[in-house]
């Protein structure tokens, strides 16, 4: 009789086909598995140590200071006299025309804005600045520069603190963060000076055409 041939046959391949599937199975589970963990380390050890880092210093402090120009409210009285001893930090910007000042922030809760006005920005921005400001701290010192695609007129944001913040940033820009060159194992801006130089960049928004600025304060507070 054929038939019990037949279905020896079936059983076989039917072994053999379940050893095969178990055996794709077993196979793909591996690779993925490994791939996932080949995928990650794509640059060097230290750029994955610096992101780290940061992610860390992100978890600690959600909160944000965009948006924090449009909050803040002019001081009602126009005389202020900025005290060395309250600034908390300040941004200039070095292009093609000269220098020119960005931003001052003073405590307990003042900034002073690229127009030269006095604002009062509120206890959680003010927060949520020095917060940035820190972070920018506890990184490398140095000049970074973004590859924006723009070979030249770059401003460069210089960003200074008393306490150690001695930063400068060529080609800063929302859309990509890539360096030039890469530096201290960072192929990318360091995530605080991205977030940073966008914080000081509000400091533009409405100025006045640069004849209506306070340049007696902005000369104050750059002598400081
Ligand atoms: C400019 O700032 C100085 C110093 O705080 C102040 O005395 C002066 O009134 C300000 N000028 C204007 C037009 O607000």
């Amino acid at each position: 009789m054929e038939l019990p041939n037949i279905d020896i046959h079936r059983r076989r391949s039917i072994r053999r086909f379940s050893a095969y599937a178990v055996t794709l199975v077993l196979a793909t589970l591996f690779f993925v598995g490994t791939s996932s963990f080949s995928s990650s380390p794509n640059n060097s050890g230290t750029q994955r140590t610096g992101d780290a880092h940061v992610h860390h210093l992100k978890r600690r402090n959600p909160p944000s200071a965009v948006g924090w120009h449009s909050r803040a409210l002019a001081r009602p009285t126009p005389a202020y006299d900025p005290q060395q001893a309250d600034l908390v930090f300040g941004a200039l910007q070095y292009t093609n025309v000269g220098t020119r000042f960005t931003v001052a922030l003073f405590s307990p809760y003042y900034a002073v804005d690229a127009g030269g006005r006095v604002l009062e920005i509120t206890a959680s921005d003010f927060a949520a600045f020095q917060d940035v400001i820190q972070q920018a701290e506890a990184l490398p010192q140095t000049g970074w520069g973004v590859d924006n695609g723009i070979k030249y007129e770059n401003p460069v944001d210089a960003l200074r603190t008393a306490t150690g913040l001695s930063t400068t940033v060529y080609g800063w820009n929302t859309n990509t963060g890539v360096l030039l060159t890469p530096k201290f194992g960072y192929t990318t801006l360091p995530a605080p000076l991205q977030s940073l130089i966008g914080l000081v960049r509000e400091a533009w928004e409405g100025t006045a055409p640069p004849g209506a600025y306070n340049q007696t304060l902005i000369d104050q507070i750059r002598s400081l």
